[in-house]
């Protein structure tokens, strides 16, 4: 059950939080009260924002299974959560833009609502709640506005430039500063990174040959929930193992996670819960076994060198794109190491060869959505090129920023084919050498972080480098729950 303290009788009380018990986190709605100042500060600076202006937004509706009458679990619309925290489905919400004033719109609900559903609760108890002005049925909502007499109603009508398709996006310029995360925000994301990283750590203990990879998301979730009260996960998890690992977004509905795992492969996992719709996005590469083989052992200490190398570039400035090829150059000064390739990475780097092992893009923003918006604002465009054209932002970095760091190398058929099909790559493949990694799967190491004042704050807490993992795979249980990285420092 959702615990509140009341606050006082003022309107926005801030005493009032969303909190499941136990050892859960507690968050306060003043979390919601500060997002709405920044949105109306913001909007007030803007020049085309007139007075008397209305910011109206639509929850999330509750919706069924197909044509049944089965509820699927609701999950609140991302930029409704953002701006009121209201964990019900169906309401609207409204910000006046001059004074912050916010009114939450509820459904009236029929009579029979309090026989199956439970208790009907009036305006003043989600007023409350939510620390909000007002509390209206949505059936007033045009009367209410009308009285209101607003002289622009900005709503969000868009594009997301990820899907591209039409949904809900910042159609207005205020919402967008999502993309900076406030202090009270990034207490949240730290909770949902240590929740998830134990799972991670749970998941890394219980792997052995023979297990069924949705046995491993199955203790991911069961962890996530039962500890951290989170009931949903950020995406669907990715619990890829040998072969498997090499497919980006594996785990989908037609490859359910449904692999055996075998003796020999790599996992990996790819998993984060959510909690009050904050999200967590983290990978861990480990061998079923407990140990790496030296080819294991090689790609895996490539990728994280360049992971290594990026969380020590970055820092307010930089240039997310720039991240992006520093990661890709550390791959092919390692490939070429390891000699899977050969000749001059800076004529490597000319003909992408970079993309061939890492076809995504190095992060993203990530905030209540795990591909989190603001990655193109105006006057940002996307670098058309082999694996920058994936990156889900091109921004410079700032402080307040939480981001993904995942770099990856993945052994894909269809890419090397290709690759090998192209005489401009190919002089750089030894194939020989290659052949040995056919079927390797992929390594991926994907922390998040925050940008401070001077660098990053690392969330993600989980063992990283090969002898930590294998360290940690060895001991017993016991040893499992002392087992501590040095979660906030610079690698
Ligand atoms: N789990 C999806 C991603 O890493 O972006
Ligand atoms: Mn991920
Ligand atoms: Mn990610």
């Amino acid at each position: 059950m959702t615990e509140r303290v009341q606050g006082g009788n003022m309107a926005a009380s801030v005493g009032s939080s969303f909190w499941l018990g136990k050892e859960t986190l507690r968050v306060p709605a003043a979390l919601f009260a500060l997002n709405r100042t920044r949105l109306c500060d913001r909007l007030r600076a803007s020049n085309n924002v007139p007075e008397k202006s209305i910011v109206l937004l639509q929850g999330g509706e509750q919706t069924n299974r197909y044509c049944t009458d089965t509820g699927v679990i609701f999950r609140q619309e991302s930029y409704f959560h953002w701006t009121f925290g209201v964990i019900e489905p169906d309401c609207y919400g409204a910000v006046e833009v001059d004074s912050g004033n916010a009114v939450l719109f509820i459904p009236r609900l029929p009579e029979s609502y309090a026989v199956w559903m439970g208790k009907i609760h009036p305006p003043e108890h989600f007023k409350q709640k939510y620390a909000v002005n007002e509390v209206r049925f949505t059936d007033e909502l045009s009367q209410v506005l009308a009285s209101k007499n607003p002289s622009m109603l900005l709503t969000l009508r868009g594009v997301n430039t990820d899907s591209g398709s039409v949904t809900r996006e910042a159609s207005f310029e205020g919402i967008s500063h999502r993309v900076i995360k406030t202090d009270m925000e990034l207490e949240v994301l730290r909770y949902t990174n240590k929740i998830s990283s134990e799972a991670h750590k749970e998941v890394m203990k219980a792997v052995k040959a023979g297990m069924k990879e949705y046995e491993l998301e199955s203790l991911f979730e069961h962890y996530c929930y039962t500890r951290g009260g989170m009931r949903h996960t950020s995406y669907t998890c990715i619990c890829g193992s040998g072969h498997n690992s090499s497919i980006l977004h594996y785990g989908h509905a037609g490859a359910p996670n449904e692999k055996t795992v075998e003796d020999g492969d790599l996992c990996l996992f790819d998993m984060g819960g959510e909690y009050y719709c904050y999200g967590s996005d983290i990978t861990c590469t480990f061998p079923a076994n407990g140990k790496f083989t030296p080819d294991q052992r090689a790609v895996y200490e490539a990728v994280l060198k360049a992971s290594r190398a990026v969380l020590n570039a970055v820092k307010p400035g930089v240039a997310w794109p720039d991240m992006h090829r520093l990661a890709d150059r550390v791959h092919l000064e390692e490939l070429t190491k390891i000699g899977i390739l050969r000749g001059n990475v800076d004529d490597m780097v000319k003909v992408h060869m970079g993309a061939l092992f890492m076809p995504h893009g190095l992060g993203h923003f990530l905030g209540i959505d795990v591909h989190d918006v603001g990655g193109y604002p105006e006057g940002v465009e996307r670098i058309d090129l082999p694996g920058l054209r994936s990156l889900r932002t091109a921004r410079a970095l700032v402080q307040g920023m939480v981001l993904t760091v995942e770099p990856g190398i993945y052994f894909i058929d269809h890419v090397l084919d290709e690759a090998l099909a192209n005489p401009a790559q190919a002089c750089f493949i030894d194939n020989e050498v290659l052949a040995r990694f056919r079927g390797f799967g992929g390594v991926r190491i994907e922390d998040d972080i925050a940008v401070t004042a001077n660098g990053m704050e690392l969330l993600t807490c989980v063992p990283r480098t090969v002898e930590e993992i294998e360290t940690f795979m060895a001991e017993d249980q016991h040893g499992a729950k002392s087992f501590a990285s040095n979660s906030n420092q610079k690698p």
